[in-house]
């Protein structure tokens, strides 16, 4: 197994797994009495301060077999180094690979692989493989693996699907519950070739994982992380694995003369892949599952990347130059502009909340037993999301990426390719969905892992 460290008695992996659980204990002050009911934390020295240097995330191994085939192998299990001081977490501690987050998967467009979850957690779990383009029959969302049994997952990436995508348990009911207690981790596909505007750049994951009520967000499972870049322009892959809040992200310079200014972010990837030419932002927002990859200008002068609602630097970034530098002319991606007929199929998903408080599509609670929407294979369909909630969801469909084509009455600005939308109260997101290559019976839910967990999600078939 990869290890960043090998040797001293707590790894440096462990240390950054326990600085996840460690940093929960570091905040829990910030967390009012009632947020949680699980006893505090007695480890916190443990746990990483601020300003340590963004940790690199250890690589899942991969092996190649005949025909190409690779192979990865991940582990679910408990974290050994906290049960053995069990009693002081309960219920314990999981990971990936033994490190928060997990390790990164990397994969190749085009390329067959195979991704073993061998579940040792103690407890029944599954896999999914959030945003990848493959059949429901592979992503299995409704598997229930018992722990010591192991899950196959063989696919075949088609191509244009490079980018940053991430994986964690879809066992409805204990998302929330597993994911929080460590189950999380990134997924890289990799493109045949590296687009120009990205060439020479410094790659950087930046896992966000955030908790519904609290404030703290850990990036690469440490607050505040600093990240000095050794190129003009640095690509941050940026990804929301938390469970429920929504991220709205801007870089803001710290110090010298243009301190305070918002520096510009070229967009260059959301969770589809690459868009077609780098866009230039002064502000993200990504809700839970969502991912957007930017390159950001890496000067002298550190800037901060800010969480706009609270202005809390998440992560700290310098560089060597001296001035702004603009991306490389030339195209990243090959997105084409959905543009589906007026008499396109038609659907509106209600988000709703009952008078029990539950949340729920179309006024139902999941039942994996009936089918909420039959689509015909090969169909460009519309669907409107309508939130008549009081508060945001993440609106997130497997196996079929789709479009935005408008939020509320503003028409998405560019073409891009996403598997997570924002739906903010009172408003309707309007969606235009590809119902090729896969077909078969899926899910699509809102991504706030309590909502889904409570049953704010429906089951779709592609036949
Ligand atoms: Cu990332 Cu059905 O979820
Ligand atoms: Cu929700």
């Amino acid at each position: 197994m990869t290890r960043a460290s090998s040797g001293a008695p707590l790894s440096r992996r462990q240390l950054l797994a326990l600085a996840g659980v460690g940093a929960t204990a570091w905040m829990a002050p910030q967390l009012s009495a009632g947020a949680t009911s699980r006893p505090r934390l007695t480890l916190p020295k443990l746990g990483p301060m601020p300003g340590q240097p963004l940790a690199r995330l250890p690589e899942l191994p991969t092996f190649s077999g005949a025909a190409g085939l690779e192979t990865s192998c991940l582990t679910a299990a408990p974290l050994s180094i906290t049960s053995a001081a069990s009693g002081v977490l309960a219920p314990g501690p999981l990971a990936y690979g033994a490190g928060f987050p997990g390790p990164v998967i990397r994969l190749r467009e085009g390329q067959p692989s195979r991704v073993i979850l061998r579940n040792r957690t103690g407890e029944p779990t599954n896999l999914h493989l959030h945003g990848l383009r493959i059949p429901p029959h592979v992503d299995q969302p409704f598997l229930h693996l018992d722990s010591g049994s192991d899950a196959t997952y063989r696919f075949h990436l088609p191509p244009r699907s490079a980018g940053t995508y991430w994986y964690h348990p879809h066992l409805h009911g204990s998302v929330e519950d597993q994911m929080e207690r460590g189950l999380v981790g990134p997924m890289i596909v990799e493109p045949t070739r590296l687009p120009a505007p990205l060439a020479g750049c410094d790659d950087h994951l930046v896992v966000l994982s955030t908790r519904l009520d609290a404030r703290q967000v850990l990036v690469n499972g440490a607050p505040t992380p600093t990240l000095e870049g050794t190129t003009p322009l640095v690509r941050l892959r940026l990804l929301n694995a938390g469970v429920g809040r929504t991220l709205t992200l801007r870089m803001s310079a710290t110090a010298g003369p243009g301190e305070g200014r918002l520096r510009p972010m070229w967009v260059v990837a959301t969770d589809g892949g690459f868009v077609n030419h780098p866009v230039r932002l002064t502000s993200v927002t990504l809700g839970v599952g969502e991912r957007v990859e930017v390159l950001v200008d890496a000067m002298v002068e550190p800037a901060a990347l800010l969480t706009s609602d609270d202005h809390v630097a998440q992560l700290v970034l310098t560089g060597p130059s001296s001035a702004p530098t603009l991306p490389a002319r030339g195209a990243v991606g090959h997105v084409p502009l959905l543009r589906p007929a007026r008499n396109a199929p038609y659907r509106r998903i209600v988000l709703t909340q009952a008078s029990d408080g539950s949340f729920r599509l179309d006024g139902r609670l999941f039942d994996p037993h009936r089918i909420d929407q039959r689509v015909r294979a090969g169909a460009l369909e519309v669907w409107d999301i309508v939130n008549t909630t009081g508060v945001e969801h993440p609106f997130h469909l497997h196996s079929w990426p789709f479009q935005v084509l408008r939020r509320g009455h503003v028409v998405e600005p560019f073409p891009a390719w996403r598997d997570v939308a924002v739906v903010q109260p009172g408003q309707t997101v309007r969606l235009a969905i590809p119902f090729t290559l896969n077909k078969g019976r899926t899910v699509y839910h809102c991504h706030v892992a309590m909502h889904e967990d409570a049953g704010m999600m429906g089951v779709i078939e592609v036949a």
